[in-house]
């Protein structure tokens, strides 16, 4: 059976190589949830069955990629794999400086040691990513969002719920004062994977100028990104994905990337930029944290593999292909009722948990409790969004609950078929019909930053 009238398309490619994945019983999967502190980034993976933990560093390459493995050229210094990456990267940002990192977090944090952040700055986004957030914080300086208010409403239809609301950004400015970083993340992961106009990229930019204010990209969906502008903004229609790509990039200082993503690898980061003053920054650093400035942390096979993974994720009939595959699971679960974040993103569909189980209250933490199910019955593993990862405490003890509850589903690149989608979508129809039976769970070890990656939790008596 398939879940909605509208047939796919067959993906743009054929299967060469498979990779066996099992399918364990549910008691087995209770005990495995109890050892593992109820912790999916304690698991084995080998005993999860559909990986939806993540879209990140889990494509499949395809052959060209993985032929380019064997051209690896490991020189310590200039190896040719980095040229082939720095003009890849070079074609499609129109940045001229390169620095190859081991992955977007080292890039987060080159880009905040090289403006010098500290305590008295202040740093603003549509919505940073939690490891920029948390790189921006052990900096010391304050990162504040600034998405459009429509991306706090789950079921209202937008075409760029990623925007960054440039009214508040100017007031914020000229009330608040200095601001020494600009980030436009797209599309935006922390929104469910919601795109970004080249309109607002535009306008952001004109601020960035007016106040001298650094504007970077982060740009691990960047490809993702230019699709939907080319889907969604008119102006825009006949332009291919890369040519797209190129304005978006054209309008900013520079970006860092996790190229786990729209890099199409499983490892691999960069920045690009024009500021020379600021790259000179970054490679001092980076040749003592993260390698020589034209490996940065990874093999030369590597730079190769991003590469070539660059060049393919920008070609339209892959971008097509992934973008029905959201829209299919999207339809799926419409069909069945089933709450999650409208419109569908670009590398997620977003279970809206408040509507999903509004019997638990934030404070037992219905997010992850939906994840434990979507594992204990089916073999599913995804990511909590919701009060583990982004609850905070104030001061005064009192516990600040993030306004959306989420579970995100990602589907990873060229990974899974029609029929896991199938599988997917009958499983949450079926956690769904039963959702009562879901109850709320606590928080028995919270190391503090990025709670997520490493809380212990039980589940309520
Ligand atoms: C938007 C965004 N920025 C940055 C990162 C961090 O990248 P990495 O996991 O490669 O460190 C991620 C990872 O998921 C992301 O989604």
């Amino acid at each position: 059976m398939t879940h909605n009238d509208q047939k796919l398309k067959p993906p743009p490619f054929k299967i060469k190589v498979v990779e066996p994945i099992k399918k364990t019983t549910r008691k087995e999967r209770k005990k495995l949830l109890e050892e593992a502190g109820y912790n999916f980034f304690n698991i084995a993976a080998e005993n999860i069955y559909i990986d939806l933990l993540t879209d990140s560093g889990t494509s499949a390459m395809s052959d060209y990629q993985w032929a380019g493995l064997m051209l690896g050229d490991e020189s310590y210094a200039q190896c040719k794999n980095f040229f082939h990456l720095e003009n890849v990267i070079q074609d499609i940002t129109g940045y001229k400086y390169v620095v190859p990192t081991h992955q977007g977090r080292s890039a987060e944090n080159l880009i905040c040691h090289a403006l010098n952040l500290d305590q008295s700055k202040v740093t603003v986004s549509n919505q940073f990513f939690d490891t920029t957030r948390a790189n921006i914080k052990i900096s010391g300086a304050r990162a504040y969002d600034f998405v459009i208010a429509e991306a706090y409403k789950p079921s209202l239809l937008h075409d760029f719920k990623g925007n960054l609301d440039t009214n508040a950004l100017e007031d914020f400015i000229q009330n608040k004062g200095d601001v020494s970083l600009i980030v436009v993340t797209v599309t935006n992961n922390a929104g469910g994977g919601q795109p970004v106009s080249l309109a607002n990229i535009i306008e952001v930019s004109k601020i960035a100028k007016k106040y001298k204010i650094p504007f970077f990209l982060d740009a691990a969906r960047f490809a993702e990104n230019a699709y939907f502008i080319k889907l969604r903004e008119k102006k825009y229609q006949n332009l291919s994905p890369k040519e797209i790509a190129q304005k978006m990039f054209s309008y900013a200082d520079g970006c860092m990337m996790s190229a786990k993503k729209d890099g199409l690898v499983n490892i691999g980061g960069f920045i690009a930029l024009n500021d020379e003053q600021i790259y000179r920054r970054i490679k001092e650093r980076m040749t003592v944290i993260e390698g020589f400035p034209t490996y940065g942390g990874l093999a030369g096979r590597d730079l190769e593999a991003i590469a070539r993974g660059l060049t393919e994720v920008l070609e339209e009939d892959y971008l097509e292909y992934r973008h029905q595959q959201l829209e299919y699971l999207g339809k799926g679960l419409e069909k069945a009722g089933i709450p999650f974040i409208k419109p569908v993103g670009g590398h997620s569909i977003n279970l809206d948990v408040k509507r999903f189980l509004p019997h638990i209250p934030q404070s037992e933490f219905p997010a992850w409790a939906l994840t434990v199910a979507l594992y204990e019955y089916h073999g599913i593993r995804a990511a909590e969004l919701g009060s583990v990862a982004f609850s905070r405490q104030q001061e005064d003890g009192k516990w600040i609950f993030p306004e959306l509850e989420q579970v995100r589903l990602a589907i990873p690149r060229r990974v899974y078929s029609q029929e896991h989608l199938d599988y997917v979508i009958d499983s949450v129809i079926d956690l769904y019909e039963h959702k009562e039976e879901i109850t709320g769970m606590k928080i028995i070890y919270d190391p503090g930053i990025l709670r997520h990656f490493n809380a212990k939790l039980c589940p309520l008596d």
